[in-house]
């Protein structure tokens, strides 16, 4: 949810913050902005609209002379996308400029404040108080107006600021909103995630909640809440950077796609050892897990529907019974939790604002926190009593993909390793599952073939005229078809609705009229004679049915339209097939109705904000 990228360094600054800009993009998408300290003070540019309107504006960078500056792409939440609500914002002296990620909670009130005593607001953003406060607070000694600033500032915040009298410095601060520093050679970096200067370093240092960072192109002083220097350990990101590029891929979507057999692999298999699963090292004895009333998972999004497939799949092996809740939902439903539950965190950025909140309060209401997370040192990783890192790699497109997936896959791991330690899974049940979790790349990779993934691509041409699609199946079906409505709607703007198969006769069914196309998940052996019928009952109506089915359920070939299968697996594995088909299906919807496939409308990738 908004970027922020800043450099120091001997280069021009701006044509490198507009690189970093761009591997943020999908952070926030409405306007952008870069400021850059030059001879004759601070000079800025802002733009609505996508960062090639920055790059046109300011001629690849070159029209901004300096080489320290900040940067900033934004996600509106206070004042509609325009270029004066752009970040970054000026002091009325014209000597500070800031950018900011988060929201100032009391900026109404410093707003007034700053107002009566004669300073004038542009924008509408809650952020400007930012820099007609630096420009109050300064007298002679920036770090010590950084200390005041972070007093009178509520809320989150991470913060970029350059100052027209310090023009070889950069400043930071933060609040509950992730900023790194990227540490070069002769050049440093701040950033809102590594993304944006993986090109340049893989050394980062975490700025901690309250700290400030002064960067100088030749090092970086951190100072705490009170103004006093601290050290900062650095660490590695081993990401590569190819990994966070679209490597000949018109769209990340689709590239991150094709990642997944990889992405799967290097989720699982660390952790198989021989018959056994390592959770990296985190343990839970028979008798804690058997003391427990239940466990709760949380996420938001697609997360959320990671842990409903998750839950399924924990009640079918580990008999515990468990609560799957919205983050946004948790926090404010008084939860029932203590030590007697365990408290699983979904996240791929790990920044996500409710998720986060979430975590924070299972955690004071005595629950033990497991995080399930994708970003190395992210905030909920940090936080949570333990974490369970899924290997995806950088994710870029707003629409998530191995991003969901290997989610899943973790929570079998987790699954299965608390079933095998209640003694609730038979022995050879244990082992065709974990054999088959191992085996899931190797189906994601022909579900990637040119002949499979043209299949889909045909069904998802002849129907991206859909006004609404209805998704359903039952059990670990419904689970995943949740998911596929999502994509859906993400990224094609088509609406789409999820519901467990037997639901759909409670009402939703008045809504199929002929030609109304649903798509029909029918994997589950088990369930597949009460599947065929709630889908005889749409194609009796007219309504037109694709189904994604497994072979062994071929009988549905029947009573539908169209039919893809899923490789040979075991039911309770296929919601990551199923997954891998519907993602593909909403791409090419999305292709076909000319939707910006990674950017979509009104969304943004890490939501930082409750
Ligand atoms: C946003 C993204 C979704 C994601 C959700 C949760 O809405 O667009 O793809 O599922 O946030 O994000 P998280 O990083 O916590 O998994």
């Amino acid at each position: 949810m908004c970027g922020i990228i800043g450099y120091i360094g001997r280069e021009q600054a701006a044509p490198v913050m507009l690189d970093g800009l761009k591997r943020l993009e999908y952070r926030g998408y409405d306007s952008s902005g870069m400021a850059v300290v030059g001879d004759d003070g601070i000079n800025l540019c802002k733009a609505e609209g996508k960062i090639k309107k920055l790059v046109e504006k300011t001629n690849g960078g070159k029209n901004l002379v300096g080489v320290c500056g900040i940067g900033h792409t934004r996600w509106a939440t206070h004042g509609a996308p325009s270029d004066v609500n752009s970040h970054p914002h000026l002091s009325c002296d014209g000597r500070f400029a800031i950018v900011h990620n988060g929201i100032i909670e009391n900026h109404a009130e410093l707003r007034a404040k700053l107002t009566e005593q004669g300073y004038t607001f542009k924008s509408e953003t809650d952020s400007e108080v930012v820099a007609h406060l630096l420009q109050k607070l300064y007298d002679g000694d920036m770090k010590k107006a950084l200390v005041e600033l972070m007093k009178e500032l509520k809320g989150s915040y991470a913060i970029g600021i350059v100052f027209s009298g310090t023009p070889d410095r950069l400043y930071a601060v933060r609040k509950d909103n992730p900023l790194v520093i990227g540490l070069g050679t002769g050049e440093n970096y701040i950033a809102s995630d590594v993304a944006a200067a993986l090109a340049k370093t893989h050394e980062f240092v975490l700025l901690g909640d309250c700290e400030i960072a002064e960067a100088t192109a030749d090092g970086v002083k951190y100072y705490n809440a009170n103004g006093h220097q601290i050290k900062k350990k650095p660490y590695t990101v081993d990401w590569d950077i190819a990994r966070a590029e679209k490597g000949g891929y018109p769209h990340f979507m689709l590239k991150e796609i094709y990642d997944q057999p990889k992405a799967l692999t290097d989720t699982v298999r660390p952790r198989v050892v021989g018959t056994e699963i390592d959770l990296d090292g985190i343990t839970f004895s028979r008798a804690y897990l058997d003391s427990l009333s239940g466990i709760d998972i949380v996420g938001c999004g697609s997360a959320y529907h990671a842990g409903i497939v998750g839950k399924h799949f924990i009640e079918k092996h580990c008999r515990i019974r468990v609560n799957c809740t919205l983050a946004s939902e948790y926090i404010y439903s008084n939860p029932i939790t203590d030590e007697k539950r365990l408290t699983i965190i979904i996240s791929q950025s790990g920044e996500t604002a409710d998720t986060l909140a979430a975590l924070r309060l299972a955690k004071k209401l005595g629950s033990r926190t497991m995080a399930i997370v994708n970003v190395v040192h992210s905030a909920i990783a940090r936080e949570a009593d333990d974490v369970l890192y899924t290997h995806a790699g950088p994710e870029i497109a707003v629409a998530t993909t191995k991003g969901y997936t290997t989610q899943v896959a973790a929570l079998y791991l987790v699954g299965l390793k608390l079933a095998c330690i209640r003694g609730t899974i038979e022995k050879e049940r244990y082992e065709a599952l974990l054999s088959g979790l191992s085996e899931l790349h190797n189906k994601a990779a022909e579900q990637l073939k040119d002949h499979y993934v043209n299949n889909i691509k045909t069904y998802a041409e002849a129907f991206s005229k859909q006004h609404c699609v209805f998704f359903i199946g039952r059990g670990a079906d419904y689970a995943a078809s949740l998911e596929g409505a999502l994509k859906l709607k993400e990224i094609s703007y088509v609406h789409a609705e999820a519901y467990a198969a037997g639901e759909l006769k409670h009402g939703t069914i008045s809504l199929i009229e002929e030609g109304t196309l649903t798509l029909a998940l029918v994997t589950q052996k088990e369930l597949f004679a009460k599947t065929e019928s709630n889908v005889r009952a749409v194609s009796s109506r007219n309504g037109t049915v694709l189904a994604v089915a497994s072979r062994e359920n071929s009988k549905i070939k029947s009573c539908v339209d169209g039919l893809v299968f899923i490789p040979e697996c075991d039911d309770d594995l296929s919601p990551v097939l199923t997954a891998i088909v519907l993602q593909i299906f909403a791409y090419y919807i999305a292709l076909q109705r000319g939707c910006d496939i990674d950017q979509p409308r009104n969304l943004a990738k890490s939501v930082t904000v409750e």
